[in-house]
């Protein structure tokens, strides 16, 4: 790595908007320490080396808190402090809360949840000491809409939402700006790793991850507190879900991600 070279990490960087978020990095003068749970990682570093970064790649289950320290450690083993991070690493759940594993719930607790909080509490007390920082949190849309069908998954982006507001006023006067980046649907492997497909929103056409990411590093240069990424439709979502009233918005997402509503003829109840 070029130690003149401002240095990045992002977490979830193997695919989807992590992937796009790690190339805006290399693309824009960064070096960046990538990391994702799986063997596809390598690909995607060698992929971001050709943008003229210097990559570094991680692999660690963030799932679990053995993760995190594992990656922190790479972290700050290279010496050279981190000028930004994106906390983007998550996954979602859909179908009826009765009938899920409670595993695949409590993972997405332990990855969206605990595992961004973990990361914050290490990387954070660093920045604010040098009092100069940048931190992406990839929040979402369905932060601002209770879940109906993928309850956790969007309770868990509330989570995120809200702490990221909270730490941007705890930070405002520390020279570490937090900004949170809400995507809505976006064509990555979210929807397929959710089990998802059999869904109006699994179905429907979304926004490209290379716009989402676009949007969310232009926002995170700019030190701006969120950014509602992706298409005008998600950005007009975000302004409606606003004033909706919460019932609405859950009847709503049912009409979206019930299972089966991807067929014509489904009852769409709300
Ligand atoms: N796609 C959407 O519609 C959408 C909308 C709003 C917000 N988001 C958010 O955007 C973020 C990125 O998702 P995406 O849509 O880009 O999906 P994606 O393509 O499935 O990417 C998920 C990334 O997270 C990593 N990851 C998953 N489990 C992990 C674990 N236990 N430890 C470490 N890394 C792990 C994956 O790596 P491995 O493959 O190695 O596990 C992958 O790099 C998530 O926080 C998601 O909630 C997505």
């Amino acid at each position: 790595m070029n130690d003149n070279k401002p240095k990045a990490l992002v977490t979830g960087a193997s695919s989807g908007i992590g992937f796009e978020l790690a190339r805006q990095f290399a693309e824009n003068g960064y070096d960046v320490l990538l990391t994702a749970e799986d063997g596809e990682l390598h690909l995607a570093a060698d992929e971001i080396r050709a943008h003229g970064a210097a990559v570094t790649a991680v692999r660690a289950d963030l799932a679990e808190p053995g993760g995190v320290d594992r990656l922190y450690a790479a972290v700050t083993a290279e010496g050279r402090p981190l000028a930004a991070a994106a906390l983007n690493a998550g996954v979602g759940k859909g179908g009826p809360f009765v009938e899920n594993d409670i595993e695949d719930e409590i993972r997405i607790i332990d990855l969206n949840i605990t595992s961004t909080v973990r990361l914050a509490k290490r990387l954070l007390p660093d920045m604010v000491r040098r009092g100069e920082g940048k931190v992406l949190f990839t929040s979402s849309i369905a932060a601002t809409m209770p879940g109906s069908f993928q309850a956790v998954y969007n309770a868990s982006k509330s989570f995120v939402q809200s702490f990221a507001e909270a730490l941007q006023n705890e930070l405002k006067d520390s020279g570490v700006t937090v900004t949170s980046l809400m995507p809505g649907p976006t064509e990555t492997d979210f929807f397929r790793r959710a089990d998802m497909q059999d869904t109006k929103v699994g179905q429907q056409e979304k926004d490209d991850p290379a716009k989402v990411a676009k949007d969310g590093f232009d926002a995170l240069m700019a030190g701006r507190k969120k950014a509602v990424a992706g298409s005008a439709k998600t950005k007009a979502q975000g302004l409606v879900n606003r004033i909706l009233p919460d019932s609405a918005k859950a009847a709503a997402h049912r009409r979206m991600a019930e299972p089966g509503s991807a067929e014509e003829g489904t009852s769409g109840r709300s």
